[in-house]
């Protein structure tokens, strides 16, 4: 059950308030971006890695890369992203190599998705075209309006995405092209699906599989990070 695989690594990390990528910075030591790789590179699934990044730091992408792949033969190929996550996904979809495959879009930023998520993940796409990951919310979510309460969402409805997000590849190509003409912009690629009337099958994840966004996450992703190792270690 083979699938190809977008990294993204091309953002700013604005949000991170720092003058570098996100996706480089330490984590336990490590680069970010190091650990979602080697999670991907260990599962024989795993056919085709397109990293999508910027231009000047492919280079120490590749180096990454190739350190990292040694006792691997996942061919890589490696792509500048765009403006807008969904461009840089758009840029990576041009790298397909067999687009009546099947694709994960994993987001760089997020360094402890697990090997039996992508399984599970894999399992379901390959019989309904479009799969991702998310966890049932814990918060109350309110819809506010210049500072006022306009609704509360019934939150038994409601699921934070994560990503991987898988799709066949013919499917999820067609809705990027779809969102293209139409100047749609979505903040992730399921949302694109999900306007062509297609289904979208959600898959319970974990809590663990956060986005390193602000720098709070370091904190708590230091803390995931220690204790996955130490859960591998038993
Ligand atoms: N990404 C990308 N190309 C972009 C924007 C984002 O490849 N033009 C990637 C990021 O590298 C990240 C993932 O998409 O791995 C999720 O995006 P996000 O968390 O928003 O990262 P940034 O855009 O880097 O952060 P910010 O929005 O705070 O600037
Ligand atoms: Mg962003």
């Amino acid at each position: 059950k083979d699938y190809e695989l977008i990294l993204l690594a091309a953002g700013h990390g604005k949000r991170m308030g720092i003058s570098g990528n996100k996706v480089l910075l330490p984590l336990l030591d490590e680069p970010l971006i190091v650990y979602p790789l080697r999670t991907f590179l260990k599962d024989n699934n795993c056919c085709h890695i397109i990293i999508v990044a910027k231009k000047d730091e492919i280079p120490l992408l590749k180096e990454l890369a190739k350190k990292e792949s040694v006792s691997t033969t996942i061919p890589f190929t490696f792509v500048e992203g765009g403006a807008e996550r969904q461009d840089s996904v758009n840029y990576g979809l041009r790298k397909l190599e067999n687009i009546k495959g099947f694709v994960m879009i994993h987001d760089g930023a997020r360094p402890f998705v697990e090997s039996h998520l992508i399984e599970g993940l894999n399992e379901v796409v390959h019989q309904t075209k479009a799969a991702i990951l998310g966890v049932p919310v814990k918060d109350t979510i309110k819809k506010v309006e210049n500072k006022l309460v306009v609704e509360t969402i019934v939150r038994s409805a409601l699921w934070q995405v994560q990503t991987p997000q898988a799709f066949s590849s013919q499917l999820i190509l067609k809705a990027h092209k779809t969102a293209r003409i139409e100047n749609f912009l979505g903040t992730d690629d399921a949302s694109l699906v999900e306007r062509l009337g297609e289904k979208v099958v959600m898959v319970p994840s974990s809590y663990d599989n956060i986005k390193i966004t602000t720098p709070e996450d370091l904190i708590v992703g230091e803390a995931i990070l220690k204790h996955q190792q130490k859960s591998q270690k038993e």
